[in-house]
């Protein structure tokens, strides 16, 4: 019988390293599953699908009109509801491993930690798009915002990327918080050099397939 799916989600605020390390997490996990004729999907929130990716383009283009907290709120919803439909459930019901950078730990940290919105808000939410749907593992990339605003000071910023520091502090508190109460969490440093940071996500990841007896 086909092993069940497993979905893998990669957090942290900008400038944490999440793109690499997302390349880093997909190849080592490719390699396993390879040897037992298992998918990986990579993919990503908000986005995923064409019609979340544009969605996507409108959460983050900058624009003169402010863009109200709870729109903000149900875009990212209403992409990951066509993720979710369209490529995740799909994914995991065939047996296939979904790696997604960003999930709705993002939506806790950005949408509750930076912009204040009610958690039973988020949480209404989430059970109607999600129901029971949780990832199995969750990989945070943990960094002080000053640190993290000196790595990306020479990019160009979309909208939420041109947030203040009050705001980024939020998000990384609420990601904090999350993690606590949550055992799916597993928090790494990202401020140590990348080759122990990814040291550190293969022995997560090791760790993981154990707990799971694919190792
Ligand atoms: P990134 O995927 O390039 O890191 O950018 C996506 C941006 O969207 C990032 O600033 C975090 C933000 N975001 C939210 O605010 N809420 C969410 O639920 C998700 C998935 C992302």
């Amino acid at each position: 019988m086909k092993k069940p799916g497993c979905f893998i989600t990669l957090e942290g605020v900008e400038g944490v390293g999440k793109t690499t390390n997302m390349a880093f997490v997909c190849d080592t996990l490719t390699e396993h599953l390879q040897a037992s004729g298992r998918n990986l999907v990579r993919t990503r929130e908000p986005g995923g699908t064409p019609l979340a990716e544009e969605i996507r383009t409108l959460l983050l283009a900058p624009r003169d009109e402010v863009v109200a907290d709870l729109s903000e709120l149900l875009l990212m919803f209403a992409a990951r509801a066509q993720h979710l439909e369209s490529q995740i459930r799909p994914a995991l019901a065939a047996g296939d491993w979904v790696v997604c950078d960003r999930f709705t730990d993002a939506t806790y940290a950005y949408q509750g930690g930076g912009r204040g919105l009610p958690i039973e808000h988020i949480q209404v939410l989430e059970k109607l798009v999600q129901g029971s749907l949780q990832p199995d593992l969750t990989i945070y990339l943990d960094l002080p915002w000053d640190l993290a605003a000196k790595r990306i000071a020479d990019r160009e910023r979309d909208r939420l990327e041109s947030e203040s520091h009050q705001f980024f502090t939020a998000v990384r508190q609420a990601y904090l918080d999350r993690a606590k109460s949550h055992p799916r969490f597993v928090v790494i440093s990202a401020a140590e050099a990348l080759p122990e940071v990814q040291h550190n996500i293969g022995r997560c990841l090791q760790d993981f397939l154990r707990s799971r007896s694919e190792l």
